[in-house]
């Protein structure tokens, strides 16, 4: 894990994973050090990862307020657990779909749960922080977040992108990417999270992308992607196109038997 400041009030956690075929994606988790700090998605749940002592290289866990899971997905909730021990003071934010997901396998304490849906704020002290929906998401619990005290925006998995080489899935800058590259990266991407783009009608799509115009946010945390800085308009106009792209089909079983014969001694 690499931990870093990419902007005044934020620090950002970045693992990354290769995914056979796709490339490298970044995995991003965030410390928003506002009054009441907020801690933005967990992690991988790997084994190996140590979420909270990579957390504690950017804040002390104890201080944290809030965890804001953008959705429970398990790329996103892998130190959750250790982390609500860790920091007594802190509540989990989600929404009532995303509480009832986590209780299927390892429920949270209701106690410790602050349910808020897209368009309601939360107060963290020195600012307030206002929940939207991303344009583009894969789990019905997902929640982005807007920062309007300093025009940063944490958008989920929206915007994700697998990268060519482990470097690039862990630069402090997207700009260090080629611009093609990123754009055919974030349509794959799209099609992959959020196949249903495909079925959607793309002046409707357009439509949702306009909240994101209208903030314009100075900054872009994504999980998948490195930080964006200064080029939002890019960034939505790379998957303005989406509903239109080749739709992703993954590898099948003759796809992974192909594959595992390649390993197989001769
Ligand atoms: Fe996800
Ligand atoms: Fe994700």
């Amino acid at each position: 894990m690499k931990t870093y400041r990419a902007h005044q009030d934020v620090s950002v956690l970045n693992d990354y994973l290769e995914v056979p075929g796709l490339g490298f994606l970044a995995v991003n988790a965030f410390v928003l050090h506002s009054a009441q700090p907020v801690v933005i998605d967990t992690g991988l749940g790997l084994p190996d990862r140590t979420f909270v002592a990579d957390l504690a290289e950017v804040i002390d866990p104890s201080d944290v307020r809030w965890i804001w899971l953008t959705h429970p997905d398990r790329d996103h909730t892998g130190g959750l657990f250790a982390l609500l021990d860790a920091a007594p003071q802190a509540r989990v934010v989600t929404t009532f779909v995303g509480a009832g997901m986590m209780s299927t396998e390892c429920p949270l304490p209701m106690d410790r749960v602050y349910l808020l849906n897209p368009g309601q704020s939360l107060d963290v002290g020195d600012r307030s922080l206002t929940g939207f929906r991303p344009p583009l998401f894969d789990n019905a619990a997902t929640v982005g977040i807007f920062d309007r005290s300093t025009g940063v925006c944490f958008s989920s998995d929206c915007f994700g992108a697998p990268m060519a080489s482990a470097d690039l899935a862990t630069v402090d800058d997207i700009a260090a990417a080629p611009p093609d590259e990123l754009r055919a990266a974030q349509l794959l991407w799209a099609s992959v999270d959020s196949p249903w783009i495909h079925d959607v009608d793309p002046a409707k799509f357009a439509e949702t992308l306009t909240p994101l115009h209208e903030f314009d946010p100075s900054s872009v945390f994504s999980t998948h992607l490195p930080p964006s800085h200064d080029a939002t308009t890019m960034l939505l106009a790379n998957i303005s196109g989406a509903p239109a792209v080749e739709p992703f089909v993954g590898p099948d079983q003759a796809a992974l038997e192909a594959m595992l014969r390649e390993f197989e001694p001769a």
